[in-house]
């Protein structure tokens, strides 16, 4: 049996108020239409085709191959735009899995058991609904004496006593494909002069067929982002869901509504997230480690056992037992070996600190290597950049770099040498000497 998915996202979204197309806005760092995308995806087990109308260029740009596409030049309703789909899927799949593009909490495990349901009947359609007494303008569900569905009336045409149903229809169905292509070229435009998706009910009813539903227990699972107040509760929505995952998992979070976890990040066990941490894009925290407060970490990879007070961190890595902050700053480059020390007031990029190495107080390290267990004194700074080229500092295995040394790059401090405090050094300093001064000189060979 071959499924495909259709995301409609050819809507306007003009509650949004914006410039950006709705289904682009960002959930955890995520564009909205990547959740449903990714779900729909998994369950069909192939590249979902999404039907694309406004802002269609720059949706497809950001979107890129999550999707394929399909455009719906004119947004004559939902049975219009599933119908663009047709010259795609046509004779390429059995069943055809249909969701909206701005329900960014539908999970894979409803969507799968829908499939399942349709799967195991002969019916055409088989839909999700949802009993909830937040109507959000959804249409709602009719049934018959006997219980069975019989129809779908969208909220804006029905009568009073329909308004009171509190059976909806969030909009996500499972069709077999011949009759879907077949049916939709049959639907009448509506009062509105719109396509409805939602006749197709009722022409399975009248056809004879039984359209099966699944009841969603979660209604937040439906909720359909049409302002940026919904955008808001659905973010926060996702955040208690990807953080009960993480606390599940064997992460302390002393506050979770004050943790910021995106989708694709992962988190150790044992370790304890503090408030104000915000793991962004695709970060690995290890085991046993102590992140915040108020820590910012992105693209980094961050070993086992390691503390981060307070930092911002960017495309770093960072190997066990690191200890961090208050107040560092890493850059794109940055790794820090084994056992590092960095104390506040640090920046580090495109530099690599070895085993053991400490970076105290007050430095800036650019395109460097330190050695292991070398020590970068209070107020260091490599002056990577002459105003039109970066050079590279090489500082030895346990070098110790007096306070307030410039190394004025590119420039070499051998294994185990020394710059007094103050040292602005523009030439090499063999291993084991003394340099000092401004600008720097040898005056003593030091014993190893
Ligand atoms: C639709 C359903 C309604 C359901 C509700 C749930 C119909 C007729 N009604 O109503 O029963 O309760 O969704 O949210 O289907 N879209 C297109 N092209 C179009 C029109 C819409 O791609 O021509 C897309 C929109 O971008 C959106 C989705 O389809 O993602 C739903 O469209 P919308 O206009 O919001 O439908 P509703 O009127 O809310
Ligand atoms: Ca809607």
């Amino acid at each position: 049996m071959k499924l495909s998915a259709v995301i409609l996202a050819a809507g306007q979204g003009t509650r949004m108020k914006s410039s950006l197309p709705k289904v682009l806005h960002l959930l955890l760092g995520k564009p909205m239409a990547w959740y449903v995308l990714e779900a729909a995806r998994q369950v069909v087990q192939s590249t979902p085709l999404m039907v694309i109308g406004h802002g269609a260029d720059q949706v497809r740009q950001v979107l890129g191959d999550q999707a394929e596409y399909v455009l719906q030049e004119q947004q004559l309703g939902t049975g219009h735009a599933v119908r663009q789909a047709e010259s795609k899927l046509l004779g390429k799949c059995d069943m055809v899995l249909v969701a909206y593009a701005d329900m960014p909490l539908l999970s894979e495990e409803t969507l799968g058991c829908l499939v399942e349901q349709a799967q195991s009947h002969m019916g055409p359609v088989s839909m999700l609904t949802v009993t909830s007494n937040e109507t959000r303008g959804f249409g709602r569900i009719l049934r018959g004496p006997d219980g069975k569905l019989s129809g779908i009336v969208e909220e804006a045409q029905s009568t009073a006593e329909q308004l009171n149903i509190h059976e909806l229809n969030p909009g996500v169905y499972c069709f077999r494909a011949t009759w879907l292509w077949e049916a939709l070229k049959r639907i009448q435009l509506s009062p509105k002069g719109e396509y409805y998706l939602t006749d197709l009910v009722g022409m399975a009813v009248e056809e004879g067929h039984e359209v099966q539903t699944l009841s969603v227990d979660d209604p937040d699972e439906v909720i359909g982002i049409n302002t940026r107040v919904h955008l808001a509760q659905a973010e926060s929505l996702l955040r208690q869901r990807i953080n009960r995952q993480w606390m599940l998992a064997g992460v302390t979070m002393i506050d979770p509504a004050n943790t910021y976890i995106e989708p694709g990040v992962t988190v150790g066990q044992d370790t304890t997230l503090w408030p104000g941490t915000y793991l962004h894009g695709n970060t690995q925290i290890g085991d046993g480690c102590v992140i915040g407060p108020n820590t910012i970490i992105r693209d980094t990879q961050v070993g086992d056992g390691c503390t981060l007070l307070a930092s911002v961190v960017e495309g770093a890595f960072i190997e066990d037992h690191v200890d961090m902050g208050p107040y560092c700053h890493l850059r794109k480059g940055a790794h820090l070996c084994k056992g590092v020390h960095m104390g506040n007031f640090g920046e580090v990029k495109n530099s690599t600190l070895g085993p053991g190495a400490k970076m105290g107080h007050f430095s800036y390290l650019g395109d460097t290597t330190v050695g292991a267990d070398a020590n970068i004194g209070a107020g260091t700074i490599t002056c990577n950049y002459d105003g039109s080229h970066k050079y590279p500092t090489e500082i030895g295995e346990g070098a110790f770099i007096g306070s307030d040394t410039m190394l004025v790059a590119p420039v070499k401090v051998g294994a185990g040498a020394k710059t007094g405090a103050g040292a602005v050094v523009t030439k090499d300093v063999p291993p084991y000497t003394l340099a000092v001064g401004v600008p720097a000189r040898v005056i003593r060979k030091l014993k190893k």
